[in-house]
């Protein structure tokens, strides 16, 4: 394993475990964060707040952990609670495969495993959305399991302890191997949550605060003043850019508005959104919403002003969202492309779990309200 690792780069042979987890343990009683779900022990709270970690930052979840527990207080609540209402709960935290997950693992859970969370990293790898660094934090943080955790923010701090010279992702195995070595018999749960807090507070990505850190003495890239340049970066290609047309699709009456369901598979899966989709080649906006509405839901509308633009980023492509106005015309909607179709109020659009980049559609139309009626030769109610 060590054969293909550079020199000026340090092996676990060079590294003294001992001296290392001491001295992170020791930092952590003093300057460790106190967050939420390390007041309990409980597997189940636990599990979920790694789930929420896993792409999200620790501000952003608190608020979200905090509120799950309260809707689902217990694994057997989250098992016997309907999909809806658990994307309901997720909404805003992106990545709902997460959710979908942590669903269908509490079902499997109930049924296979007497309703209590595994203790064993095998079983626990069985749970669908579960990976190596998140069993090896919630079996750590629950049964304080000696097992190592290799999440963002530890390659980071261990890329720069031995000075790797690649990018880490060349690096697993090796970087696991680190890991796990650092990691104390008897204190798995103090050491993995000191290794995290290490890497969001003290080894940061921009400007790591190396005069603080318990483990600047024995950190190469600190001691060649290359911290900086650590970890290497792999060259990236730009994300494609996908441009949308989506419809605001409201009743003859302005009142109600068409929204459907996803279909389950894919990123945003489950989800209920304004209908709408891909700008094609020399297409204008409208004339692309026009064309998937007659796709999606076979049914003609007019196609009327601009409401906004939205710029997201999900994690392998960029989209833009040009969201209009429309007008239903004629046509029964059918449910073609998606899963179910809905005419909703602006009331009735908080109900319903929707993708983050579409909040931002509900509260400027929730801040307009209704639309003005139009009868029957085309002409608004208010003149
Ligand atoms: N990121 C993943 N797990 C975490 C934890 N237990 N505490 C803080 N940040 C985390």
């Amino acid at each position: 394993m060590t054969d293909s690792i550079a020199p000026e780069t340090l092996t676990t042979d060079d590294l003294d475990a001992q001296t290392l987890s001491r001295s992170l343990l020791h930092w952590y009683q003093a300057s460790g964060r106190d967050l939420p779900w390390r007041k309990t022990r409980d597997p189940y709270k636990i599990w979920i707040s790694e789930i929420m970690l896993q792409q999200t930052q620790v501000k952003t979840v608190i608020p979200y952990f905090d509120r799950w527990l309260q809707r689902f207080p217990t694994l057997s609540d989250l098992a016997a609670a309907d999909l809806q209402s658990v994307l309901k709960a997720w909404e805003g935290l992106g990545y709902y495969a997460r959710a979908r997950n942590l669903h269908r693992s509490a079902i499997v859970l109930v049924e296979q495993f007497s309703g209590q969370f595994p203790e064993t990293l095998e079983d626990a790898l069985t749970l669908p959305g579960i990976g190596r660094t998140t069993a090896g934090g919630i079996l750590s943080a629950a049964f304080n399991a000696p097992l190592a955790i290799l999440d963002g923010n530890v390659k980071r701090v261990l890329a720069r302890l031995i000075n790797l010279c690649v990018p880490p992702n060349r690096a697993m195995p090796y970087l696991w191997e680190i890991s796990q070595s650092l990691v104390p018999l008897h204190q798995g749960r103090d050491f993995n949550q000191a290794l995290m807090d290490l890497g969001a507070t003290v080894c940061l990505p921009r400007q790591p605060n190396c005069g603080i850190c318990p483990w600047n003495s024995a950190c190469k890239s600190y001691n060649l003043g290359i911290q900086n340049h650590r970890p290497m970066t792999e060259s990236k290609a730009p994300l494609p850019h996908k441009i949308i047309g989506v419809a605001v699709i409201w009743s003859p009456k302005g009142d109600e508005i068409l929204i459907d369901r996803r279909k389950p598979e894919g990123l945003l899966g489950g989800l209920w959104e304004f209908p709408g989709g891909k700008v094609e080649a020399g297409e204008t906006i409208p004339d692309c919403i026009q064309r998937e509405i007659q796709e999606e839901l076979g049914i003609v509308i007019a196609v009327e002003e601009k409401l906004m633009t939205i710029d997201h980023a999900y994690t392998h492509f960029k989209v833009t969202l040009n969201v209009h106005h429309c007008r239903y015309v004629s046509g029964e909607p059918q449910t073609l492309e998606c899963d179910e179709i809905k005419w909703v109020t602006l009331a009735q659009l908080d109900e319903y779990p929707f993708p983050k980049a579409n909040i931002q559609i509900i509260q400027a139309l929730q801040q307009l309200g209704p639309r003005t009626a139009i009868d029957a030769d085309g002409v608004s109610s208010d003149g």
